[in-house]
C-alpha cells in the first residue's frame, strides 16, 4: 500500500515538523521541510544532525545511515515546491485559520493524487478538509512529542476521508515504527480529549494554592505512573499551544467543563511558553 507514497513534505519546522520530518527522512521517504521563518528550517536542520549524532555515539546507527537520512531531506524555497509529493504533513501553529489558509494554497499546489494530513492536536480535520477540494484525501495524522521517540499516531478520520486514504495514512505511519490508533473525528480526538483537562486542572489547582508547581507534578508523577507530571508536561507541550487546545474544546463542547483556566491565558498572554521560550511552570 505505501508503494505510492515516496515524496514526503513536512510544513512546519518547530518542534513537531523537525520530528516529523526526521522520522520520515530516517523511514526512507524523501521529504522536503518548510516554514515561513527560514530560520526554522535551518535549526531544525541542525537539530536533526545533532539528534542523529547523539544516536551514533549510542551505537543506535552507523554514520552511513545519517548520511542516507540527511540525504534524504531537503528545504523547500516556498509551497509551490511541494507540487510533487505524495503526502503533506502539516505541524504549523495551532489556529483554524492560519491551517485553512494553507490547506486552501496546498490544494491548489500539490498534485490531485497527493493526501493531505494535519498534525493538529485539536482542530476538527473535516473542518480542515473544507478548505480544499479534495476532502477525500484529508485527514489526521496526530504525532507525539518528541517524534522519534514516541510510539503512537492518532490517525483522524474525517467525515469524507475515503477508506483508502485513511489506509495510506496508516501504512506511512507503520513505516515509520509507530502504532496507528483510529479516532473519530470529535473536538482533542483521544489523546487531548483526556489529557488537556487533566493539565487544565493541574493549572487550576496551582493558581487556586493548593500546592506549588513541584508538588503537583511529583504527586502525580508518583501517585499515577506518569513519567513526567501535568506543569512540566504543559511546557514541553507549549501553553500557547495547550490554550489553543483547550479552546478548541470549549468552544466544540459549548461547556464549562473545558474553560482555559485564566493562569493558562496569562503566562500566554506574557509570553511564556514553556520550555520553547524558556519559561513556563519552570525556568529552563
Ligand atoms: N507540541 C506538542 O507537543 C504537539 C504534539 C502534537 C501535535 N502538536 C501540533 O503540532 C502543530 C505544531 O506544533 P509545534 O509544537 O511544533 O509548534 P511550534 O511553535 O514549535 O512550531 C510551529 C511552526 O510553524 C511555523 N508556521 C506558522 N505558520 C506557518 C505557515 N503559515 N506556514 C508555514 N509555517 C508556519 C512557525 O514558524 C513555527 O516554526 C500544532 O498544530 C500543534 O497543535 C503539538
Amino acid at each position: 500500500m505505501v508503494e505510492g507514497i515516496k515524496k514526503i513534505g513536512v510544513i512546519g519546522a518547530g518542534q513537531m515538523g523537525t520530528g516529523i520530518a526526521q522520522v520520515s527522512a530516517m523511514s526512507g521517504f524523501e521529504t522536503l521541510l518548510w516554514d515561513v521563518e527560514a530560520s526554522s528550517i535551518d535549526k531544525s536542520f541542525g537539530f536533526m544532525q545533532k539528534h542523529l549524532q547523539r544516536g551514533l555515539e549510542k551505537n543506535k546507527w552507523e554514520n552511513e545511515f545519517i548520511e542516507k537520512t540527511m540525504n534524504s531531506l531537503s528545504k523547500a524555497d516556498s509551497l509551490n515546491d511541494f507540487n510533487d509529493c505524495d503526502l503533506v504533513i502539516e505541524a504549523i501553529v495551532e489556529n483554524e485559520s492560519i491551517k485553512f489558509e494553507l490547506f486552501s494554497s496546498l490544494d491548489k499546489i500539490c498534485k490531485p493524487s497527493c493526501l493531505l494530513a494535519s498534525n493538529t492536536s485539536s482542530i476538527p480535520i473535516s473542518k480542515i478538509a473544507e478548505s480544499t477540494n479534495r476532502a477525500d484525501k484529508v485527514a489526521g495524522m496526530h504525532f507525539m512529542n518528541p517524534v522519534p521517540v514516541m510510539k503512537l499516531v492518532e490517525g483522524i478520520r474525517g467525515k469524507q476521508t475515503s477508506e483508502k486514504s485513511f489506509e495510506l495514512i496508516e501504512s506511512v505511519a507503520k513505516k515509520m515504527g509507530k502504532t496507528f490508533v483510529k479516532s473519530n473525528d470529535f473536538p482533542g480526538f483521544i489523546v487531548n480529549r483526556v489529557l488537556m483537562p487533566m493539565i487544565n486542572e493541574a493549572i487550576y489547582a496551582l493558581d487556586e494554592g493548593v500546592a506549588t508547581a513541584e508538588d503537583i507534578d511529583e504527586a502525580m508523577k508518583l501517585g499515577t505512573n506518569q513519567p513526567m507530571g501535568p506543569l512540566v508536561l504543559a511546557d514541553f507541550i507549549g501553553l500557547d499551544t495547550c490554550l489553543a487546545i483547550m479552546n478548541v474544546l470549549y468552544e466544540g463542547f459549548k461547556t464549562e467543563k473545558y474553560k482555559p483556566c485564566s493562569l493558562l491565558e496569562t503566562y500566554v498572554s506574557d509570553g511564556k511558553l514553556g520550555k520553547k521560550t524558556k519559561e513556563g511552570f519552570y525556568k529552563y
